[in-house]
């Protein structure tokens, strides 16, 4: 292990609030005077940002960190970040040999503090929750991409039986209104186009008794920024007010990612999930008022202890019900800590299997017929990055939807673009006369 890291990199897994961290971790480790490793370089140092959603991707990271190991048996000092570290903490240490620091997602800021202690020997371990004191030691904003995130609320309070965020994230907090907006700026100076508000419960987001939608309205008086989105939202949480900003803020993005994670009712009670079906319904009624053209996405789980088929049929006629433009589903995971794991009834692994094809055919239907309505609509697409053929770029449409297009204009560039056709997970654009000249 090389004591005097002058390289790094660092792999993000899970959710979109860890590439947030992981960009950040990049800024600090600049500015502490490392430089992040190029491609195919072996880096001196590796900070694995790890996710704990799923007992899968908890696995991943320790599986991770045993591949570090180069051939000549040597290896790159190695940090544990995210919310594994969050959860395993000093255990992690005890479970790697090879983990020479952990740092959970509240206590990154202490890194080059703590490289300094692992150059010393020591196997440095952070995982305390200081309520947003990371945002006030962390270096400005300065370079951001066309699409940038920006997270806004952290942690969650709202204890879904199955879920480790409340453990790994903390409580919920909010950060100061006047910080979010001059972060946007340096991120609007630095390049973006678009912010993506990030939090795990974004739409619970509240300083000096401002909600969501009134940062939505504050941060699109920004010039030079085009596109906002916000990410991810508690249908608890859907005020009228928010749902106004979507008919109202032309920055506003047509899309609304609002997981119910199941159509039933009855297991709803057990995910400890509040509204009704009947209430979600009616809440993407009202959005589609506001906004008819909206996109609306959605997560599931499937195989939740004591599911029936019964309860795995009242979700297949959910999706249908709001035709999602997207959604993700997942098996259910029994989580160390949270109370669903004592439950009884786990559903067994075939059966979950199964239930989750059936939802994945289902959510393909409903997504193509998404993409199928916005075939032929003359819109603006943000381009982000290089598609794989040649002269070919990928950027995405107002509705999220990845667009393949042929031009010339680079990352960044906003164009005027039909989409042309629709396929199950993308369309393809072309340019409309202004741009093609
Ligand atoms: N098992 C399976 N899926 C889960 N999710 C959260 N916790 C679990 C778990 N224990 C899913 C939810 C959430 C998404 C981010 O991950 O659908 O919305
Ligand atoms: Fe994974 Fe949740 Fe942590 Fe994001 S907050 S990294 S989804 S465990």
């Amino acid at each position: 292990m090389n004591h005097d890291p002058k390289t790094f990199r660092i792999k993000s897994f899970g959710c979109q609030m860890n590439v947030y961290d992981g960009e950040r971790i990049s800024e600090l480790l600049t500015e502490t005077g490392l430089a992040a490793a190029t491609d195919g370089e072996d880096a001196d140092l590796v900070v694995l940002n790890t996710c704990h959603i799923r007992e899968k991707a908890t696995e991943k990271a320790y599986s991770d960190v045993g591949r570090l190991k180069r051939e000549d048996g040597s290896r790159p000092m190695i940090a544990l970040a995210g919310c594994v570290a969050q959860a395993e903490g000093a255990e992690a240490k005890r479970r790697s040999p090879m983990i020479d620091m952990v740092v959970g997602p509240q206590a990154y800021h202490r890194l080059p503090e703590m490289l300094r202690e692992a150059a010393r020997g020591a196997r440095p371990v952070e995982t305390d929750m200081p309520a947003l004191s990371k945002f006030d030691a962390l270096p400005k904003r300065r370079r951001a991409n066309p699409s940038a995130f920006l997270t806004v609320q952290e942690g969650c309070d709202k204890f879904c039986t199955y879920c480790v965020v409340p453990y790994t994230r903390g409580a919920e907090i909010s950060r100061p209104r006047a910080d979010i907006v001059a972060e946007a700026r340096a991120l609007v100076e630095g390049g973006a186009k678009e912010i993506v508000l990030l939090g795990q419960n974004v739409n619970a987001w509240e300083h000096e008794g401002h909600g969501l939608a009134e940062l939505i309205r504050e941060i699109a008086r920004i010039e030079g920024l085009e596109r906002i989105r916000y990410t991810t939202s508690h249908p608890a949480d859907m005020t009228d007010a928010l749902i106004e900003a979507h008919g109202e803020v032309e920055k506003l993005m047509p899309y609304l990612h609002l997981p119910v994670q199941s159509g039933s009712d009855r297991i709803l009670k057990a995910l400890n999930r509040s509204p009704t079906t009947e209430t979600y319904l009616r809440t993407i009624e009202k959005v589609r008022a506001a906004r008819p053209d909206i996109a609306v996405s959605g997560d599931f789980i499937v195989g939740f202890p004591g599911e029936t088929e019964d309860d795995f049929e009242a979700t297949l006629r959910i999706v249908d019900a709001v035709r999602y433009a997207a959604a993700y589903s997942f098996k259910y995971s029994a989580r160390p800590g949270t109370p669903a794991a004592m439950m009884e009834d786990q559903i067994a692994p075939e059966i979950m299997d199964e239930r989750l094809q059936r939802l994945h055919a289902r959510i393909a239907e409903t997504q193509l017929a998404f993409n199928r309505s916005t075939a032929g609509r003359e819109t603006q697409v943000l381009i982000e990055r290089r598609g794989r053929r040649a002269g070919q770029m990928i950027g995405r449409s107002p509705w999220l939807q990845s667009v393949h297009l042929h031009t010339s204009a680079e990352p960044g560039a906003m164009l005027d673009v039909t989409l042309t056709a629709a396929g199950p997970n993308s369309m393809t654009g072309a340019l409309r006369q202004k741009d093609a000249a």
